[in-house]
């Protein structure tokens, strides 16, 4: 291959490597941490920079002084069986490389530091909203002692305007084995440990709905914790949590009759009936959720009554088993579901 050849392969490559990289980049996909909304992935996305930065700079300083040092000092056809000088040891160069490197690491250690005990000993504004956060194979538990309301898998927290301040500060635990809660948009991970609670707090400033992952293993279907978070308006806030403080839709079904009479009541809770399991989410307001199974497809009746014959349809290695129902029974109990409103 001559060197024209060689030249458009690289810049081919190039481009490709451009186009591939700047889109991940600057397209600012929902669960980038370059596209923060709160003070917590504020200041981790600046670190983030800061960081990568001083890399960049490192590794662009390296390469320009190798490859002056390969084009410079090459060998040439009038250098044939010359060795070079030979150097052995220099205080000055080992004193240079020694100490920089030690800086560099000084002040990247002392503004990540910084960064997490400043996030980490934040005192509690009086106007925060509180929040117990379960984690559980593999769903979310959601409960605002306050409010008196149990969610799952979708939480709903007020946006924290400057003039109107309400950050949502979190106590995090787990009902079995490590779990992880990361909205990269919100703020950093934070483990959720069995017998320990951790903490996290967030004030996102622009309402809208943005998605994390549980982000520690945690079994079979630890891919498939989703998370969804819908930061409201004042306005918002309010009404969801007047909606979450009514009773369960009350109706004397034939339907609420089949859930009664199952398994179903052992595990879930529908607020002001006799169903007040607690190993599963809580179902009182379950039509008011867009997704089931922690986010894995959409809240609709026909995925719902796919749910109910065989979870393991959408989530095989979920922790609800199928219970074998007739035909009539499954009918009967998503018809149930679909009008907890
Ligand atoms: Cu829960 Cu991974």
């Amino acid at each position: 291959m001559g060197f024209d050849k060689w030249k458009r392969l690289g810049e081919t490559f190039l481009a490709v490597a451009l186009v591939f990289f700047g889109k991940q980049l600057w397209a600012l996909p929902e669960t980038s941490i370059f596209a923060p909304v709160s003070t917590p992935a504020n200041a981790i996305s600046r670190l983030a920079v800061f960081v990568l930065s001083i890399a960049a700079g490192i590794f662009i300083t390296l390469s320009c002084l190798t490859l002056y040092i390969v084009v410079r000092y090459r060998a040439r056809e009038s250098d044939k069986n010359l060795e070079p000088p030979q150097v052995f040891g220099s205080t000055e160069i080992e004193l240079a490389w020694t100490i920089i490197p030690v800086l560099i690491i000084v002040v990247l250690f002392l503004t990540t530091a910084g960064v997490l005990f400043g996030l980490q000993h934040k005192p509690r504004p009086a106007s925060a909203l509180n929040l117990v956060v379960v984690g559980h194979q593999f769903w979310w538990e959601f409960r605002y002692p306050e409010l008196h309301i149990t969610s799952a898998n979708e939480l709903h927290i007020p946006v924290s305007a400057n003039q109107d301040s309400r950050p949502t500060y979190m106590k995090l635990t787990s009902a079995d084995v490590d779990h992880s809660f990361w909205v990269p948009r919100l703020a950093g991970k934070v483990d959720l440990i069995p017998n320990r609670v951790n903490g996290l707090w967030v004030d996102p400033h622009t309402p809208g709905v943005y998605l994390g992952q549980c982000t520690q293993l945690c079994g079979v279907q630890h891919a498939k914790m989703l998370l969804r978070v819908y930061v409201d308006t004042p306005e918002q806030f309010a009404a969801w949590v007047k909606q979450q403080q009514l009773p369960a839709a009350q109706q004397e079904s034939v339907g609420r009759q089949a859930f009664e009479t199952q398994a179903c009541i052992n595990c879930h809770n529908v607020e002001g009936t006799p169903a007040t399991g607690r190993f599963g989410p809580d179902l009182t307001h379950l039509m008011s959720r867009s997704t089931i199974g922690s986010g894995i497809v959409e809240n609709t009746p026909e995925n719902l009554r796919k749910w109910v014959a065989d979870p393991a349809t959408f989530k095989p290695g979920c922790l609800m088993p199928s219970m074998h129902l007739s035909d009539q029974q499954i009918n009967d109990i998503t018809n149930y579901l679909v009008s907890l409103k």
